[in-house]
């Protein structure tokens, strides 16, 4: 029989899967202009798919909870979860399209994403219920905001009903009852999400602190701010730590907040405290922008091991 040292962290995800159709552009075309791009591929992608197969490959054993089309879009998906480890068995399918990402990525890396949410917002309160078993069986439940507010509803009250750390990735952002922000743990915005949130416009120059504790004020547990190549600020009411990130070359930077949450939920299930499991999540982050895409990209443990030694 195992021992406690030999189980692996358990992770469920319950989000978005989306098809994706990524273009390179020497730049974001302004209204009306049409620029021409460099390269074009059809990807798998979806911040919960994607944060899955994160957890998945950083050696969590992960359950997969969103909801699909009956499209071929949707045979892709159930490839990539059999492929990665991911175990998709509580994913349920409906007559709507499977969930597009639409991704620009210019020359510096940056990336601009138009989402099409088809099937990932029906899956609603019932697919999410339907499948708490699944997530009582883990210690830490991850969730997104690509799905409807009830499927989002659902997942934090059965989160935190089970036991689980309850980590929010409010990505997109979007305004949020205190039902939902109430059962959070751990909220992991980026600089725009935490400025939207916190009810400033999202390029606001209020300060990292202010907003953190403007979050915290609305009923969040711990507030982890991501800061892309600055790392990461860690708020838990009592302490803030500036957790420092390593220093890479970015080549693309779609999915490092997917790398971020995959690796830090992880570590978080694994036992590790908050901000080692910012840390183990910045050297996750940094890892995935070195590559072009999300999912090829996502980094193994060896791999962010080493990043954040080196760095
Ligand atoms: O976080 C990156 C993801 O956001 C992409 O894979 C795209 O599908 C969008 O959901």
């Amino acid at each position: 029989m195992g021992t406690d040292a030999d189980r692996r962290a358990r992770v469920a995800v319950v989000g978005s899967y989306n098809a994706g159709y990524v273009a390179e552009v020497p730049h974001f075309p302004v209204a009306g202009e049409t620029v021409t791009a460099g390269g074009y591929e059809e990807v798998v992608g979806g911040k919960g798919s994607n944060q899955a197969v994160a957890a998945a490959r950083l050696g969590a054993d992960v359950s997969f909870v969103g909801r699909v089309g009956e499209d071929r879009h949707a045979e892709t998906a159930f490839d990539l979860w059999n492929r990665e480890g991911v175990d998709a068995t509580a994913v349920s399918r409906c007559e709507e399209p499977t969930g597009v990402g639409i991704v620009l990525v210019d020359e510096t890396g940056e990336n601009e994403i138009v989402v099409v949410p088809g099937a990932n917002h029906e899956l609603g309160r019932e697919g999410v219920e339907r499948a708490a078993d699944a997530i009582g069986a883990c210690e830490v439940l991850l969730v997104q905001l690509e799905i409807d507010d009830e499927a989002v509803a659902a997942a934090v009250e059965v989160g935190a009903d089970r036991g689980l750390d309850v980590v929010l990735d409010p990505a997109p952002a979007r305004e949020l009852p205190p039902e939902i922000l109430e059962r959070v743990d751990y909220l992991t915005p980026n600089e725009t999400e935490a400025r939207l949130l916190a009810g400033h416009p999202p390029d606001s120059d209020v300060d990292d602190t202010t907003v953190s504790e403007r979050l915290r004020s609305l009923g969040v547990g711990t507030v982890v701010l991501t800061l892309g190549a600055d790392g990461a600020l860690v708020d838990d009411g009592g302490e803030r730590t500036r957790v420092p990130a390593p220093d890479v070359d970015p080549v693309d930077t779609t999915g490092a907040g997917d790398a971020f949450n995959g690796a830090f939920a992880v570590a978080l299930a694994a036992g590790e405290t908050p901000v080692a499991a910012a840390r183990f999540g910045c050297g996750a982050g940094a890892a995935s922008v070195t590559g072009f895409d999300v999912v090829p990209s996502l980094p193994s443990r060896a791999t962010v091991e080493s990043l954040l030694e080196d760095g």
